[in-house]
């Protein structure tokens, strides 16, 4: 697996902007150091208390809310948006349903014209409902759960960093669901995770349905220039995501 550049492109006017007012809003009432003593609290639930995501302690509190909003939602948003370049190259989907949406960054990395984006937590789909309304898409939200939801026809899928989130039971049937969609009348399905193979122990396994209904597997590495207050995020924590990496399972079918 090499390391590919992130094409300078991805970094406009917009996704400034974005950063500009997560930044102005989540620095309102909390200091850089609360932030990223937040982070590392929200990072240590993602790697090592992995049994308390279900409990909603990832989004729980002020501090966690702005570390992924601040921290999280940018790296993935510019993950997303590299594999959807090198998997869709110039063509998009006209909808994209974004499960488990968070603050939105996945469905806007896509950059379709419409994008629905779903989660089970308020403050998630408010934050998307405005990280949608700054790219300039025409943006829907549902507060809900991602497994049980129905899917317009057609729409591209993309779940980035959520299915790990499901209970198994819900998450296999959602899959199975997913590769018959994409396989008849949706536009395709992007399943985005991050490399540990602790977080998604089922990759392997979802891996094989879905080469067969004709999609792929990819890993990724990107080195990124990142936004100043991700790149100082990463450095106060000890973490380092000059080169961000993740892991996709996609069915990209084009429009209908
Ligand atoms: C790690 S975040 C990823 C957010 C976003 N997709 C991104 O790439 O930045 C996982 C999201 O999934 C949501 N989630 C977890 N389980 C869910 C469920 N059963 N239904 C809807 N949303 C769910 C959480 O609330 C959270 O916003």
């Amino acid at each position: 697996m090499n390391t590919e550049p992130l094409n300078s492109t991805v970094i406009d006017r917009d996704f400034q902007n974005w950063i500009a007012d997560l930044e102005k809003r989540h620095l309102a009432d909390l200091t850089f150091s609360e932030v990223s003593r937040a982070l590392r609290a929200l990072s240590s639930t993602y790697v090592e208390r992995r049994g308390k995501i279900a409990e909603g302690a990832a989004l729980s509190g002020a501090g966690k809310r702005a570390a992924f909003a601040l921290f999280y939602g940018p790296l993935h948003f510019l993950l997303v948006r590299h594999i959807a370049n090198q998997l869709m190259g110039a063509e998009r989907p006209r909808l994209v349903v974004d499960l488990g949406c968070g603050t939105g960054a996945a469905g806007a990395a896509i950059s379709a014209a419409r994008v629905i984006g779903v989660d089970k937590s308020s403050w998630a789909i408010a934050e998307a409902a405005r990280t949608y309304q700054q790219f300039g898409l025409q943006g829907k939200t549902r507060q809900g759960d991602a497994a049980g939801v129905s899917l317009p026809r057609p729409a591209f899928v993309v779940a980035a960093f959520t299915m790990n989130e499901l209970p198994a039971a819900s998450r296999d049937a959602l899959l199975t669901r997913l590769l018959s969609y994409a396989q008849t009348d949706g536009e395709g399905v992007l399943i985005v995770e991050p490399l540990a193979k602790a977080v998604a122990p089922w990759w392997e396994q979802w891996r094989t349905p879905v080469e067969s209904a004709g999609g792929r597997a990819d890993q990724w590495r990107v080195s990124a220039e990142l936004p100043e207050i991700v790149a100082r995020l990463d450095r106060a924590t000890g973490l380092d995501h000059r080169v961000i990496t993740g892991r996709s399972l996609s069915i990209v079918r084009g429009p209908t």
